[in-house]
């Protein structure tokens, strides 16, 4: 079919000019329309500045795909990162997440950059399940004809570690991918790898392309401020004030759950309900003294702050294990003897004389927590809330306490001040269309976005009916926020409550069993558009949960409202 040479209604001329042109046009040959296109071609160029550099000859630009699969955002942040690093270098790039791709796709890419971390107890991330499994399924297609590298991120706390982003990587090349560098497994502090390998892989893609045209090598380092992050970063972090600091739970609850709120006035930190905020603690003063009298490091004040701010004196990971057999020459530990246990039980097999390099040698970075922001600005202004859980336990006979949440529950005061940094979950958010129906399923603290969320929707006096699924423990002394939910449950604005105590009757109850219970009723919300929200414990409350929705609804169904985008999880 002939192409229209009719100039749209919406060009930038007046309809008696788009007139007359189209007069022009509609009787025009295509060798006169190409000569006018060339003609205001040169026209415009005559007339635009000289360039301040001679415009290197044009090449034809390597093609590089750069594919991530995230579940908190960092592994598209690395993305969006080495896009800019590879657009510098003159690279054609396209940027894609697995959520939307498919193995078929990639397999028609040349070059292909892939980045992802892993979840759950080596779990890919949830918005990157289809991709993974047709990946892993017999149907897949052959890579034959692409070249990729693989980046992926992890926590060496956890067994599985990097375990996704390996499989993958084994999966490119048992389907025929061609290996363009070794994979690099990043740990919770993988900007500074995760950049050089960056770096370092796309300037082996674009010798071996031979054809990139190399637009401006000067600025290639990653950058990791988040869009929409403002300029506070976990390197970075906006020193908020601490403005309440309220304990929920009763006082003869097995848990001590705070409700704290902070200051954001100033940092200019524009979240949405949703979103968490990064927290940057301090590790117990005490422990630091343990770790420094097991060392024989006492009395060095520089390093003890160090220890408490900077580096991770808790969690203990198979790589310690062997470099303080290496440092100590005592024989390892078997791997099953860090179950429970901490650096300072490791360095208390050996006490002895370090010096403050082998020891900080030995530790990690100190990595931020996560809170979900249980508040709306629209609600609140300048400020965010959070719902922090206190961990404390005991392992082979030593009390532990979580870093960042007895720091903040039980350490730190109102009027003192909290290292934060904002940490956008874009794939978190409540419905763009405000009259859709939302169930919000969040025991424990997995309620605090939802707090945020009704917050939002009362504000902007949203439509859409509200149903929140809460659990804990016990109703008298565990029910956080119960009057709020109450106040909006007279407003109208909670439209329905369905709670579950597990330690209020003989039988255990959690919230699968509520939403068991109220099962036509949710088939009845989903049937009229309702998405699904579930917040809180990953390791066994979101698959109890994951399995009694699929029983209600079918896999099939469950399915198609995760594509939708009507079945999201923020858990942890
Ligand atoms: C996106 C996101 C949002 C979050 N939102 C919230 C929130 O709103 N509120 C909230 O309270 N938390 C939230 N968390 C969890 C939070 O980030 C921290 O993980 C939590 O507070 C524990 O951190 P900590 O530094 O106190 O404990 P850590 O020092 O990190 O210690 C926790 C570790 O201790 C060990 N441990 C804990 N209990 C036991 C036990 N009984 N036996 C043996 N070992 C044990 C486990 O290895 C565990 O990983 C969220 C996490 C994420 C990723
Ligand atoms: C609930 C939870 C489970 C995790 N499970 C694993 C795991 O099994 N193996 C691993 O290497 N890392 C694990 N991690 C660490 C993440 O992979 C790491 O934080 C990564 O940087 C997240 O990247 P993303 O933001 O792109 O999803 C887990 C983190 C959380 C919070």
């Amino acid at each position: 079919m002939a192409q229209s040479v009719l100039l749209p209604a919406g060009a930038p001329f007046g309809v008696d000019e788009i007139t007359a042109l189209n007069s022009v046009f509609s009787t025009s040959t295509a060798e006169q329309r190409a000569w006018l296109s060339g003609f205001l071609a040169g026209l415009q160029a005559a007339n635009a500045p000289a360039p301040a550099v001679p415009a290197a000859p044009p090449k034809a630009r390597a093609p590089l795909t750069i594919l991530f699969g995230t579940e908190s955002g960092n592994a598209e942040a690395l993305a969006a990162r080495a896009r800019k690093a590879a657009t510098k270098l003159g690279f054609a790039v396209k940027l894609a997440d697995m959520a939307d791709t498919t193995p078929a796709q990639m397999a028609e890419v040349p070059n292909l950059l892939l980045i992802a971390s892993t979840w759950g107890e080596g779990d890919p991330p949830q918005r990157a399940i289809d991709f993974y499994e047709a990946l892993m399924a017999d149907g897949a297609p052959r890579f034959d004809k692409t070249r990729f590298a693989v980046l992926a991120l992890g926590d060496r706390a956890y067994a599985q570690y990097c375990e996704i982003g390996r499989r993958i990587d084994e999966r490119l090349a048992a389907l025929g991918g061609n290996r363009i560098v070794d994979r690099i497994e990043c740990d919770l502090d993988f900007e500074m790898p995760a950049g050089t390998w960056i770096d370092a892989t796309l300037d082996q893609i674009s010798k071996e392309a031979g054809e990139t045209a190399v637009a401006d090598t000067s600025v290639i380092h990653v950058d990791f401020a988040r869009p929409g992050a403002e300029t506070w970063t976990r390197g970075r972090p906006f020193e908020a004030e601490i403005t309440e600091h309220v304990r929920l739970t009763g006082s003869r609850s097995i848990s001590d759950t705070r409700h704290i709120e902070l200051s954001l006035e100033g940092s200019g930190i524009a979240y949405e309900p949703g979103d968490a905020l990064g927290v940057v603690p301090r590790n117990d003063p005490v422990l630091v003294d343990a770790v420094l009298k097991a060392t024989g490091l006492d009395g060095d004040a520089e390093l003890g702050l160090a220890l408490r701010d900077r580096y991770d004196i808790t969690t203990l990971t198979a790589k310690q294990i062997e470099d303080h057999a290496a440092l100590t020459g005592t024989s390892r530990q078997p791997l099953e003897w860090a179950s429970g246990r901490q650096v300072i039980d490791l360095l208390e097999t050996a006490p002895g004389k370090f010096t403050a390099e082998q020891l900080t040698g030995l530790l990690r970075p100190l990595p931020p927590r996560y809170y979900s922001i249980a508040s709306s600005r629209e609600a609140v202004g300048e400020a965010a809330h959070l719902l922090v859980a206190g961990v404390r336990y005991e392992t082979h006979g030593r009390q532990r306490a979580g870093v960042a949440s007895i720091d903040m529950n039980g350490r730190r005061k109102s009027g003192e001040r909290l290292s934060v940094f904002l940490r956008p979950n874009p794939h978190f958010r409540l419905p763009a269309d405000p009259a859709r129906p939302v169930i919000m399923i969040g025991p424990g603290t997995g309620v605090a976005p939802f707090r945020g969320f009704l917050q939002a929707r009362e504000a902007t006096g949203a439509r859409g009916k509200n149903w929140l699924v809460f659990g804990h423990r016990n109703y008298l002394h565990d029910f956080l926020y119960q009057l709020e939910w109450q106040d909006w449950i007279k407003d109208g604005l909670l439209n329905r409550l369905d709670v579950a105590f597990s330690r209020d009757q003989p039988d255990k109850r959690y919230v699968q069993h509520a939403l068991w219970d109220a099962r036509n009723d949710l088939q009845a919300w989903v049937s009229d558009g309702a998405a699904i929200y579930v917040c809180g414990d990953a390791s066994a409350m979101a698959k109890d949960v994951h399995d009694t929705l699929i029983q209600v609804l079918g896999k099939p169904a469950l399915d198609g409202l995760r594509r939708d985008g009507r079945y999201l999880r923020d858990v942890y």
